[in-house]
């Protein structure tokens, strides 16, 4: 039987930090869906198409691996799509309290279900989607924490958030 994951998260936008996550994924998982959450708990930058194409682009020489936006509880789609694992990563221990309410949660919700965590690259634990958007609106160099297309991507919003007012 095929073993499949789920890698959920906001991905806004994707880092190398989940690049890094997805490619150690593939040599364990048969088959892995990046799970972008349409409405994550928190203000996002990106619509969640325009985080799925960032996330096509940024896997396309990946194989195995596929892209999707979810809806509601987290468990149900992950059930939906007939996979027994949850993969998240972890960067510090101050990510440990948030994974471990959301894994206990997740498993009373549906106990068949694993979450399983895995650490990315040392040179990408400090990354995060929420520090990048904040140093690409101040104008600073990205090309350490995400590809060149997503940098662009980033300050375009930015700067046309910017006119608009919006930030
Ligand atoms: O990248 P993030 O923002 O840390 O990802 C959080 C995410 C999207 C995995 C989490 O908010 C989630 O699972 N949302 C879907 C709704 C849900 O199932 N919530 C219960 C989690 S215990």
């Amino acid at each position: 039987m095929k073993k499949i994951a789920i890698y959920p998260g906001s991905f806004d936008p994707v880092t190398f930090g989940h690049i890094d996550l997805i490619k150690r994924a593939i040599k364990i998982f048969d088959r892995l869906i990046v799970a972008i959450a349409r409405h994550p708990q928190k203000e996002v930058l990106f619509s969640a198409k325009e985080r799925e194409e960032l996330l096509k682009i940024a896997t396309r020489s990946i194989p195995r691996v596929t892209i999707e936006i979810f809806d509601g509880l987290l468990v149900d789609y992950v059930k939906r799509k007939k996979a027994g694992v949850m993969l998240r990563g972890l960067r510090m221990i101050s990510d440990f309290e948030y994974e471990f309410q959301m894994a206990l949660t997740n498993r009373r919700l549906r106990p068949e279900i694993e979450t399983i965590y895995m650490m990315p690259n040392e040179s990408y634990c400090y990354l995060s989607s929420k520090l990048i958007k904040e140093t690409a609106s101040l104008g600073a160099n990205l090309k350490d924490f995400v590809p060149l297309f997503v940098e662009r991507k980033l300050k375009h919003k930015i700067n046309h958030r910017a006119h608009k007012g919006v930030m």
